[in-house]
């Protein structure tokens, strides 16, 4: 949901902007912008992706400065054109030359633009985000800082933002609501960023920004304070970053390299968090909480798309392992239908960016009803991580591709933990917890050896890919991986796909199916096995061609289906992470099959935070 980039040191900032970018791209990408100080503000603007940008702004003189702002986005406001890309500036004819930049939404920015035009000025944009350059304008009186502190306590809405001013051009301020950013310290230099992706090839020193913080930047100083001008002392922190964990190497897209990295992923989400001699699961974020989740009475996920979809496999196994009643519930549902939350009720949040608007939301309302909240989430520092109770990290590095693949495994598998670990101080053995952790940790190579299937899988996809509709089918544990594979084919193909339980397809969607038209089914061995098959014999007597997720060994299966994919045999609540691996695959090569953008599909993007 847009991506911001700014820099003020002694370097040029041109490159540092563009490369920042590029980097934040995953954010948002139908339009950006860049804004130099070069004896004067030069900005430069363009619809489409950030090289589209590049390519214009490395024509142009004037952007030789060493303080700048960069934006690339993701329009809720106004159509992706060159005129709403960010930045904005205040008013031409009365402005004080102010260039600011945007990620978020002012909810109030109508009645703000009627004071604002009733007080003479003029607007050029669609984009909520003007209103914001021109109130910080109107109130400006010679101190930056001060014009947008008094802006932000005027504003509702969210708002990550980075603002250069002619009259002040040895000055940056950034502030912060609702929208994440970082500040990367370097030596006479700052950097700041959406996330330490843009940062991190310049320091490895960072802070990350409160709610309604705001941070005045010079080359060689910075002061943190409230909208209020109340001082604030920001944590310095080391960023765990690796430069190689983001970039390509030898895969042709983000999601390829992701679906991957899983073996690893997995590998470094399970470490030390084992021990299999004594049957035990080790989570140290949660620890001090681990009488409240012994004695919950209720539990409930939140999350939304893949995140969701691991929420689901994980109510499986809270209730399976852990025996406590759980729930699952659409975020964006949760925050707004008064739900009940009685004592003893803990709700998880699940998230791969830590930033989705909606999540965030839930999180909140649960926390002020008094339910234990706690966080399964990725980015290290997010916002989820830092708003909830306690938490465990995913561990499985830097997701880039705007789908969502290591996220999903490293959400069941940390779920997986969970459940465990509360199950373990109820009723599991430490036998039968030795037993499944040896499981969990043969899970890697067994999804290692799913990967190999990618050339058949490929080869399978290319006779369907020209099938407008898709159906997939799941029972049990596996029918969050179905909702899984249908969301991963429609968000990169643009294929139309529908996920449902396979005993619902005979309630009204089995009339869609026709001649030709791909049925996938996870149809691994478990105890739905016969019911699955019973299921795919219904689609083939309609004429449904069907794909399989199969059990190694099992050529029964070859009877009734037209593609079978074989992974290796684990215990039943262990396979969703790996029968998703080759639906990943399956969307993938469709996407690259019918040519479209796969790590960019079109009007996505990475984190959500709009609601
Ligand atoms: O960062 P989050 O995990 O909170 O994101 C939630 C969804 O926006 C995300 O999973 C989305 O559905 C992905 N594009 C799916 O591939």
């Amino acid at each position: 949901m847009c991506g911001i980039v700014a820099y003020i040191g002694r370097r040029p900032a041109r490159p540092i902007l563009l490369e920042g970018l590029k980097r934040l791209e995953y954010r948002g990408y139908d339009s950006a912008g860049l804004a130099v100080f070069n004896g004067s503000i030069a900005i430069a603007k363009s619809a489409g992706r950030v090289s589209v940008l590049e390519q214009k702004v490395n024509g142009l003189g004037g952007f030789d400065g060493t303080i700048g702002i960069a934006h690339t986005r993701w329009a809720t406001h106004g159509e992706p054109n060159d005129t709403n890309a960010h930045p904005h500036t205040d008013d031409v004819s009365k402005g004080h030359g102010i260039a600011l930049i945007h990620n978020g939404i002012i909810e109030n920015y109508g009645v703000l633009k009627q004071y604002l035009e009733e007080k003479g000025h003029t607007f050029n944009s669609d984009t909520d985000t003007e209103v914001l350059t021109h109130l910080i304008g109107e109130l400006y009186d010679g101190d930056l800082e001060a014009a947008v502190q008094g802006a932000l306590r005027e504003v509702t809405g969210a708002y990550a933002i980075a603002v250069i001013c002619n009259e002040q051009p040895d000055v940056l301020v950034v502030a912060r609501k609702g929208s994440p950013l970082m500040v990367g310290v370097g030596k006479d230099e700052y950097i700041v960023a959406s996330d330490s992706s843009a940062i991190v090839a310049h320091t490895t020193q960072a802070f990350t920004l409160d709610d309604y913080t705001v941070a005045k930047l010079t080359r060689d100083s910075f002061r943190t304070t409230t909208v209020d001008n109340v001082p604030l002392t920001p944590q310095i922190r080391e960023l765990e970053f690796d430069l190689d964990q983001i970039e390509l190497g030898r895969f042709s897209h983000y999601m390829e390299k992701e679906i991957h990295e899983q073996p690893d992923s997995l590998r470094r989400c399970l470490k030390g968090r084992t021990d299999t001699r004594e049957g035990q699961v080790v989570l140290g974020g949660i620890a001090e909480y681990a009488r409240d989740l012994v004695k919950a009475r209720r539990i409930i996920f939140v999350g939304q798309g893949t995140a969701l979809h691991a929420s689901m496999v994980g109510e499986y196994l809270m209730e399976d392992l852990a025996k406590i009643p759980t729930e699952v519930e659409f975020a964006s549902e949760f925050r707004y239908r008064n739900p009940i939350l009685e004592d003893g009720t803990v709700v998880i949040a699940v998230s791969q960016s830590g930033e989705t608007a909606d999540t965030l939301a839930a999180i909140t309302e649960a926390k002020q009803r008094g339910a234990l909240t706690l966080g399964v989430v990725n980015v290290v520092g997010s916002t989820i991580a830092r708003d909830t109770d306690a938490g465990v990290y995913l561990r499985v590095g830097p997701e880039i591709g705007v789908a969502s693949t290591k996220a999903f495994i490293g959400q069941v598998m940390v779920t997986t933990l969970l459940a465990t670990f509360i199950g373990r101080r109820r009723f599991l053995s430490a036998d039968y917890v030795s037993q499944l952790l040896t499981s969990l940790e043969a899970l890697p190579d067994h999804v290692e050896k799913a990967l190999q299937l990618s050339e058949e899988i490929k080869d399978a996809t290319s006779r369907y890919v020209e099938r407008e509709n898709w159906l997939f089918l799941g029972r049990g544990h596996n029918y969050p991986v179905a909702l899984e594979g249908a969301l991963k084919l429609k968000e990169i193909s643009y294929i139309h796909a529908e996920g449902m339980p396979a005993a619902e397809m005979k309630h009204g969607p089995i009339a869609l199916i026709d001649d030709g038209m791909p049925v996938v089914f996870v149809a691994t061995k478990n105890s739905q096995y016969e019911k699955v098959i019973s299921n795919i014999e219904e689609v083939r007597s309609r004429g449904g061609h069907v794909i399989a997720v199969a059990t190694e060994g099992d050529n029964a299966i070859r009877k009734v289906a037209e593609e079978v994919f074989y992974v290796p045999d684990v215990p039943e609540p262990l396979q969703p992470m790996l029968t998703v691996v080759p639906l990943q695959m399956l969307a993938y090569h469709a996407a690259v099959l019918r040519g479209k953008d796969v790590d960019k599909p079109r009007n996505l993007a990475k984190s959500v935070t709009v609601e």
